[in-house]
């Protein structure tokens, strides 16, 4: 399909991150079971049913913008996920895993993070406020749970791993 116009760019990378977070919903709860600390656990379970709302809030995006949802796959939420599951498969610590666990969870909302932070900018260049008011909100989750992954690392997980022997 030509792309023609910022719209059609927009729907293109709606396509993009929907693919993102229909992986992310599969591959959390592997991870999640695999961490040590039941906080960062707790994290990634929350951060899971807010995924699965942001699969839910992209659906009405795309009923907004007129566009029926087709595959096309995130090869760079593919990566990252295929990096966090390599990391797993390691001879790794408990500690040292759950610090590994961290970054990883931080590459993949850093790349939904600019994925949003864009179509935000898109759908205002567009004018099309009610999707910008929900891609927002879905940016603000990411966000926050970027904060709550650093703050689990630098309170604590980090020196576990650290004094992991
Ligand atoms: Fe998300
Ligand atoms: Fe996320």
């Amino acid at each position: 399909m030509k792309l023609a116009t910022l719209h059609d760019l927009m729907v293109h990378e709606l396509l993009d991150v929907y693919s993102a977070e229909r992986q992310l919903v599969q591959a959390m709860p592997v991870m999640a079971r695999k961490v040590s600390s039941a906080e960062l656990r707790a994290a990634m379970e929350t951060h899971l049913e807010q995924t699965k709302e942001h699969v839910e809030r992209l659906k009405q995006v795309f009923e907004l913008v007129g566009t029926t949802p087709r595959s096309q796959k995130c090869k760079g939420m593919e990566g990252l996920i295929t990096e966090g599951r390599e990391l797993a498969e390691e001879d790794i610590e408990d500690d040292v895993f759950d610090a590994g666990a961290i970054a990883s969870a931080q590459r993949m909302e850093h790349n939904e993070i600019a994925a949003y932070g864009t179509l935000c900018a898109y759908a205002s260049a567009l004018g099309l406020d009610e999707v910008r008011k929900l891609l927002e909100t879905t940016l603000e989750e990411e966000k926050a749970t970027d904060q709550i992954l650093s703050q689990l690392a630098e309170s604590g997980i980090n020196s576990m791993a650290k004094a992991t022997a």
